[in-house]
């Protein structure tokens, strides 16, 4: 402890006596990212390193490459301060983890901050010293093509997560040569885009923005993400990258984060194309002002800058206050004891170990969504032949999914691989693509698909969507099977055997008409690197399934967007409530349909809720308790049940704790998850799953955006599900 505050006083001390020593322009050159790559240093680049008018370059990830940068900085400008090199390592360097949404599906904060941690070893090895990752925006709309990139749709388990995965990028300490600076993104509400079109404006009142957009970056501000990265939509008509509210007033005064913030990709500039500002000069104002510290790609800064503050619409000390933060990291860093990548600390690229994480990773991260006629697990003893059939069976690149600029699909072990390897000498194994992509609508392979589903014992089709359907920019306003995959389902279900479907994809799909044509169903998101093996041993039950989806699914696009912790209304529906429009009494009144909050066409529940997930076992849930029904503000209290695992079969239960606050002075959510625990139980095994809480889990902001926890009457579930659960009340009373 005492060494650490020395620590961070002698940093402290470096950067004011290098603060002291610099010109304007030199600040001013921190506060640029500047854009490499292709193993190249331009000219101008190299000129901008010697004038100190770059402080960070991003994408640039060929060693020798970065270690030049780094030696021009440090040894041919006037301060030789060592560089920032940025890039977005975001679920995976070479060795690819499950995308981040696959990763939430896990539940396993120590799982995804070990991904983290092999992804930080393989890019410092590569000269990489920061990442700009975890996004952490919470996401309700399975349209967004980045929903793919985020930990799902609610605030605790994307802030549990987030903050497991920034550890594991860096590390124990940011001074080891493994260790990379995290970029918690996207400040703030980003997820919530109009009609999950990118880039769209966020309309996010600002009660709502605290209790839940905010809450993960508030959890990676407090556990030390050392930058954060404001988002490219406006929210509530500013734009992030020139909301002082929200980076000056919230983030940095009101939760005093200490590290710096960079824009997105050139989004200071293109404040003057939202209508904020008139030119670039003026942009750089208002993002300098609102507190963005560092501009990504983009030259506003330092062209107006300087002329910005010498004539005094800027004050120097906010300049000062950025080039503070940036220097203090590049010191926390080590960057100029160590500015160079050493082959000496080196990790190994795609390690046993790291295939393993990968592994690990991708197994948990697959949820088995049906198993209606428990098709699954297949048998390796009688399956004397399978059909594998789909455009995503064999597909080493798309399995990595979005944002892999570095992935290697070399690395990939496909689901056909890895089916065939464990069929060797056991079972036929018959493959046919049947459909060029995953968007094709030539069906003229599906004949033989048929044949062949009929020849078979059983049929396993990798459907889904190729990579490129989501992350940023590719977003969809229909987001079922995209082309003749549908048809492809229902002409091998006339083939009248066994039809699993695994699905890989980016986001949720609509699976309303599918789920019905096969016999079971396992989502395995885009499932990275040793996707194939992990789906393989699900398939075969050598493990047992026990992903559990961070987001609901919807039936259909029109009900997004839908999510389990919504407000009751003053007019909640019920089962009995709902009427279909199929069956509306051609003689019915307008005030005679349940007059509750649903739609005539797709009732009021989701198609798969938060938290489901089935298992080749089953458990019981029994005895929840809380540790006292009258709990005094300001206490901690237990709420725990017991869990068995009542079927034949090893496997683990994702548990969950969910709390409801019944009366509040804003209405609050019907469910909130407070807690969850991966358990493992072998058959028969019994456990008691016990949370602890304290009343201040129970805080929320009121009308006045206070942070409040309100005496009052509470309900609490612990289940499978955030459909199901035992229920319990208790009730908070007034301190003495
Ligand atoms: C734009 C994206 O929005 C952001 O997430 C990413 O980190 C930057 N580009 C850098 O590539």
């Amino acid at each position: 402890m005492v060494e650490e505050a020395r620590g961070t006083e002698d940093v402290e001390q470096r950067v004011a006596a290098l603060l002291e020593r610099m010109s304007l322009e030199e600040k001013i050159g921190q506060m640029s990212l500047v854009n490499a790559g292709d193993s190249y240093i331009h000219d101008d680049l190299a000129e901008g390193l010697r004038a100190g008018r770059v402080g960070g370059v991003l994408n640039e990830v060929d060693a020798g490459t970065v270690n030049e940068l780094q030696r021009i900085a440090v040894q041919e400008s006037r301060l030789g301060i060592p560089l920032l090199i940025g890039r977005d390592v975001i679920h995976g360097f070479k060795t690819v983890m499950p995308i981040p949404l696959g990763q939430a599906a896990t539940w396993n904060p120590d799982l995804v901050m070990q991904g983290a941690r092999v992804a930080a070893c393989e890019a410092a090895s590569h000269g990489v010293n920061w990442t700009f990752a975890p996004m952490i925006d919470v996401c309700r709309d399975p349209r967004w093509g980045r929903i793919a990139e985020c930990l799902g749709e609610d605030p605790h388990l994307t802030s549990v997560l987030g903050v497991a995965m920034l550890r594991g990028f860096q590390g124990p300490d940011l001074g080891r040569p493994d260790a990379i600076a995290a970029c918690a993104k996207h400040f703030a509400g980003y997820g919530a885009v109009e009609s999950g079109r990118d880039y769209a404006a966020a309309n996010v009142p600002e009660n709502e923005l605290r209790n839940v957009h905010l809450r993960p970056f508030r959890a990676a501000a407090d556990a030390g993400v050392a930058t954060l990265m404001t988002s490219f939509s406006e929210v509530d008509g500013v734009p992030a990258t020139a909301n002082e509210r929200l980076v000056r007033r919230i983030l940095k005064d009101e939760w005093a984060f200490g590290g710096f913030v960079v824009s997105d990709w050139d989004s200071v500039r293109q404040l003057c194309i939202h209508g904020l500002t008139a030119d670039d000069r003026e942009s750089s104002r208002e993002a300098v002002t609102a507190g963005v510290d560092m501009e990504m790609h983009g030259d506003a800064y330092t062209v107006h800058l300087p002329q910005l503050v010498r004539s005094g619409e800027i004050d120097e000390r906010l300049v000062d206050d950025a080039v503070r933060r940036i220097l203090r990291l590049k010191f926390q860093l080590g960057l100029f004891e160590r500015p160079y990548a050493d082959p000496a600390d080196s990790h190994p690229i795609a390690s046993e170990a790291s295939l393993a994480t990968a592994r690990q990773a991708a197994l948990q991260s697959v949820v088995l969504l049906t198993n209606e006629h428990r098709v699954l697990p297949l048998s390796r003893e009688s399956l004397r032949s399978l059909a594998v059939i789909g455009p995503l069976a064999d597909a080493a690149d798309e399995q990595l999914g979005t944002w892999v600029f570095d992935g290697d699909a070399g690395l990939s072990v496909t689901p056909l691989q890895a089916i065939r390897e464990l069929a060797a000498g056991r079972f036929e194994v018959h493959y046919l693509r049947a459909m060029e992509t995953s968007r094709s609508r030539d069906t003229s392979a599906f004949g033989e698909a048929v044949a062949l589903a009929g020849q078979c014992d059983a049929t396993v089709l990798f459907l889904g969507e190729e990579a490129i359907l989501s992350g940023e920019a590719h977003c969809r306003a229909d987001i079922s099977l995209p082309g003749a995959q549908a048809q492809l389902v229902a002409r091998v279900r006339e083939a009248g055997k066994p039809v699993v479907a695994v699905i890989l994809a980016g986001r949720p799909l609509t699976l309303t008409d599918i789920v019905d044509r096969v016999d079971a169903v396992l989502y395995a998101w885009h499932p990275g690197t040793m996707g194939g093996p992990a789906i393989t041993d699900l398939l075969f039950g050598i493990k047992s399934p026990s992903g559990k989806l961070p987001v609901s699914f919807p039936r259909m696009v029109g009900q997004i967007p839908i999510y389990y912790s919504h407000k009751n209304t003053g007019k909640p529906p019920t089962p009995d409530s709902v009427v279909h429009i199929d069956d509306i009494d051609p003689k019915a009144q307008q005030l005679s349909l349940g007059m509750t909050a649903f739609h005539l066409d797709a009732g009021y529940t989701p198609l798969f809720a938060f938290g489901h997930g089935l298992s080749y076992t089953s458990f019981e849930y029994t005895g929840i308790r809380v540790s006292s029904e009258q709990i005094r503000l300001g206490q901690s209290f237990h709420v725990h049940a017991e869990l068995r695992n009542t079927g034949a079969v090893a496997a683990d239960e994702v548990v969950q704790l969910y709390v409801r606050d019944l009366v509040g002075n804003v209405t609050r959510p019907v469910r909130e998850l407070k807690g969850f625990r991966r358990v493992h139980l072998d058959p028969g095994q019994q456990v008691v799953v016990d949370f602890e809480l304290h009343t201040d889990d129970l805080a929320f902001y009121g009308r006045d955006m206070r942070l409040m926890v309100e005496p009052g009457e509470f309900q609490a579930w612990i289940g499978g599900s955030s459909e199901t659960g035992l229920c319990c009340a208790f009730r908070v009373l007034p301190p003495v």
